[in-house]
């Protein structure tokens, strides 16, 4: 039986199903650098799968027989790519099945910082409603109408913008590596530079992939640009932002209101600014989680494993040109 590690999160259907085929070790968590029982796995390991992992030159350095690294997520931030094209490992993804859920997501908390939801929540839970029609201190802003500008018009971009469109009658601005026509024509949605799109948007969503380029693409300067008024959405990865600057932005009044599903760190520090806050709303990381789509996510990745441990192409190959007969 070949040998995989698995580790959180693959869903428990799937891990058992695996373990029918397979010598699958799971871990709950792993810290690559400290854990010797892993360490000690990996030299026999052939595949890996489970949700973002750190993967360097050092972790592979000590899986001599490793093939394939199957990401239970979109992002593969995790990976480094160059260094396991050079050892011919391929690493997989789960894109398109989490594409409506992180939309959700995303959608539900700009609702939530707009119209102050979880603050709201506090106050009635908190017995503090004591006269019937509140007052204008608990108002929030409305969403509807407003100009929604959305960095990265990837899949999962698509999938906001047309809830903002048809949903809510939202303005659509966009700013992404290349124009994308469809967005364009579906979503009346305009194409603007970065700054543009920063100065004229109520709400500014960032949903790019962490790449070299995209890492503290919004910070101090960014965050200036906004409207006073801007209320900002993190959907896509912490270290997209400058975090200390998104921190000042929120205390000095340069921007309303962020909502937030990714940090810096991951879990987020409980002495980080952002968590005492009253004009943040936070989530821990996620946009994909509901029963349905990570079940989804866990069978792809698991379909990706598959065949790459048994010679066949996985169908979401990250670097397709690592696909060579030889890894077989
Ligand atoms: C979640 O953040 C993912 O990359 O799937």
């Amino acid at each position: 039986m070949k040998k995989i590690i698995a580790y959180n999160r693959v869903e428990r259907p799937v891990l058992d199903d695996l373990k029918q085929r397979y010598d699958v070790r799971f871990f709950k968590g792993i810290d690559p650098a400290a854990d010797s029982e892993f360490l000690h796995e990996l030299q026999m390991a052939e595949g890996i799968i489970g949700l973002e992992l750190p993967v360097d030159e050092n972790l592979l350095n000590h899986a001599p027989n490793l093939k394939i690294i199957s990401n239970v997520s979109v992002g593969y931030n995790n990976l480094d790519l160059e260094a396991m094209k050079k050892r011919n490992i391929m690493a997989t993804n789960t894109p398109d099945v989490l594409n409506d859920t992180v939309a959700d997501t995303v959608f539900g908390i700009l609702i939530a910082t707009a119209r102050r939801i979880p603050e709201l929540d506090q106050y009635v839970k908190n017995g503090k409603w004591e006269i019937k029609a509140v007052g204008n201190d608990l108002f929030g802003t409305d969403v509807h109408h407003k100009t929604l500008g959305i960095i990265g018009m990837g899949r999962i971009g698509k999938a906001i913008a047309k809830r903002a469109h048809f949903g809510f009658d939202m303005d659509i601005l966009y700013h992404s590596r290349s124009r994308k026509p469809d967005v364009e024509s579906t979503f009346q949605a305009g194409y603007r530079s970065l700054d543009a799109l920063l100065q004229e948007s109520d709400f500014v969503c960032l949903i790019t992939p962490l790449t070299p380029e995209t890492e503290g693409l919004i910070g101090k300067r960014e965050f200036k640009m906004m409207k006073n008024s801007a209320i900002f959405i993190n959907g896509s990865r912490g270290k997209t932002v400058v975090e200390t600057d998104l921190i000042d932005a929120l205390r000095n009044g340069d921007i309303a209101a962020a909502g937030l599903d990714v940090y810096t760190n991951e879990p987020v520090e409980p002495d980080n600014p952002l968590l005492t806050m009253k004009n943040t709303v936070t989530t821990p990381h996620v946009g994909s989680s509901t029963h349905e789509t990570e079940l989804k996510m866990s069978e792809l990745a698991a379909e990706n494993l598959e065949a790459g441990l048994n010679g066949r192409k996985p169908p979401n190959l990250v670097d397709p040109s690592v696909w060579t007969e030889t890894t077989t």
